[in-house]
């Protein structure tokens, strides 16, 4: 796709409706992303994510063998060091993803080699790193200074080197984004980081408004479906009949 010059669509999906409802509107790529843990699983953040987790959810969401390729985060401490993060990829696996995802660049490239050369396709994801919120105290845009623009190049380029397939570039500043994306010979997928990418990827609770007490300023919401399913639950409750009527 990137070859042909064609936008990559991606999105999340946590379930078996929603792996298959995504699949059959032609989204080529999913991810049980670890931000189930917020817009499902109701966590503040994504760093309380389990392995337990994230594999009851890979195989809800593999259950609709969609056509498009189904992959997972690795969650927070799971890919530490080489073994850990071998056999956390191949339980991930063995739940039905069939691409995992971890992020950081350099600093965990032994840990990116030995998944993809357990013959594990590989994602990376660059940029403001989720599950790094506690030790940077928020979510910040990152390629704004010229060493995280140096970084993120370095990184980008050091993933791809290794293997990985495609790299996610979040709330990364778009010039740096299009720079990456213009670089790289696999597809850089944004979120949060501007139209210049090869490809977009969102959370999908936020793409249809259905987790409405948080939605990233980036997002512009195609549908509402929290006032959806009120509206709905409103109707059918002023439908029911008191008893003897
Ligand atoms: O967990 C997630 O949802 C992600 C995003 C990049 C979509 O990693």
């Amino acid at each position: 796709m990137k070859a042909r010059g064609e936008q990559i669509a991606a999105l999340t999906a946590y379930d078996y409706p929603m792996a298959k409802l995504l699949d059959e509107a032609g989204v080529p790529l999913l991810l049980v992303g670890d931000s189930v843990g917020m817009v499902v699983l109701g966590y503040p953040d994504t760093t309380h994510v389990t392995m337990a987790e994230m594999e009851h959810h890979v195989r809800a969401a593999a259950r609709a063998h969609p056509r498009a390729l189904l992959g997972a985060d690795l969650p927070y401490r799971s890919y530490e060091e080489v073994d850990g993060a071998v056999a956390n990829a191949r339980q991930l696996i063995a739940a039905g993803a069939e691409y995992v995802k971890a992020e950081g660049g350099c600093e965990i490239l032994p840990q990116v080699k030995a998944i993809l050369a357990a013959g594990i396709p590989f994602c990376g994801h660059l940029g403001m790193l989720p599950q790094h919120v506690l030790e940077e105290g928020g979510y910040h845009i990152k390629g704004r200074l010229e060493a995280e623009h140096r970084k993120l190049l370095e990184d980008a380029k050091a993933l791809a080197a290794a293997g990985a397939f495609a790299v996610v570039l979040e709330l990364v500043t778009p010039p740096v984004a299009q720079e990456i994306s213009a670089q790289l010979p696999i597809p850089a997928i944004g979120i949060g980081s501007g139209p210049g990418c090869d490809g977009q990827i969102l959370v999908t609770h936020d793409l249809i408004g259905s987790f409405p007490w948080f939605t990233p300023r980036f997002v512009k919401p195609k549908a509402n479906c929290a006032a959806e399913i009120k509206s709905a639950v409103a109707a059918w409750k002023s439908s029911l009949a008191a008893p003897g009527e």
